[in-house]
């Protein structure tokens, strides 16, 4: 079965609709998110703000399907994963989205390279192909000293970049992006920073990312809050 296929023009191209999920521990049930909605229009580059425990990681993997919502809907390019089988979701995840999490994820027996080259491998690119392009990435962003090193000999900078390029390679229709420089120091985060944005820009992708970075939060086209557990537009000034 291949992944479903993404319409090239319909509208909006991410659709957010009153999501809601809900953890139960020990008989305490926690309301994280209580309708969630907005939408993402395509190439748009959107920071999504909150505070520690406010939802933002639970938000992204509903965003990507890795986990499902109590209520509400998930639709991309008129997709609803809800409606998606697991094994759909999970094709249709490798093939349109690219996924930066928090503590990076890297498979810690592959080395940097072949990381990057996995996504492609996935996607049905031949191994010499996927070995060549995710040297190349790891080279444009100054990281091919490292291509055959693993994770564990990586510092968490190098290996928070790693799985940025990572996220991009195959060109994916949505990035989500857990604090994509929350390990990186000024002068890298805003290389990273300037990567991404060139490589979303190049792809046309659309990006979510998840900050407390007032520089990732200016770069970007919008900015959302997630507080009491909806997401609200923000305007003006950043604050906090
Ligand atoms: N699998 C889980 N089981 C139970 N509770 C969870 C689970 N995942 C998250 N939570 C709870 O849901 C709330 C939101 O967590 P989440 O990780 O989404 O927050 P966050 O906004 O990403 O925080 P941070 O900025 O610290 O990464 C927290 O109170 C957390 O304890
Ligand atoms: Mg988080």
């Amino acid at each position: 079965m291949t992944a479903p296929a993404v319409a090239p023009d319909s509208s909006p191209h991410i659709a957010v609709r009153a999501l809601s999920r809900r953890y139960v521990q020990a008989e305490a049930a926690q309301n994280v998110l209580v309708g969630a909605s907005f939408s993402l229009a395509r190439g748009e580059i959107v920071a999504l703000l909150g505070r520690s425990g406010s939802g933002k990681s639970t938000l992204l993997n509903l965003l990507s399907g890795i986990d499902l919502p109590d209520a509400g809907t998930v639709t991309i390019d008129g997709i609803e994963l809800g409606a998606l089988d697991e094994r759909q979701r999970t094709l249709f995840r490798r093939k349109h989205i690219g996924f930066i999490y928090q503590s990076f994820n890297l498979v810690p027996s592959l080395t940097a390279v072949e990381n990057i080259a996995l996504v492609l491998e996935l996607n049905g690119v031949g191994v010499a192909d996927s070995l060549l392009q995710a040297q190349a990435a790891l080279e444009s962003a100054g990281l091919g000293s490292k291509t055959h090193q693993l994770p564990s000999r990586l510092s968490g900078g190098e290996q928070q970049r790693v799985a940025i390029l990572r996220a991009l390679v195959h060109q994916p229709a949505l990035v989500l992006a857990d604090e994509p420089t929350g390990s990186l120091d000024a002068v890298s985060g805003g290389q990273m920073l300037s990567l991404l944005r060139d490589s979303l820009h190049a792809a046309g992708s659309t990006a979510l990312l998840v900050t407390h970075s007032l520089r990732v939060a200016q770069s970007a086209d919008r900015v959302l809050t997630l507080e009491n557990g909806i997401v609200t537009e923000r305007s003006g000034d950043f604050a906090w």
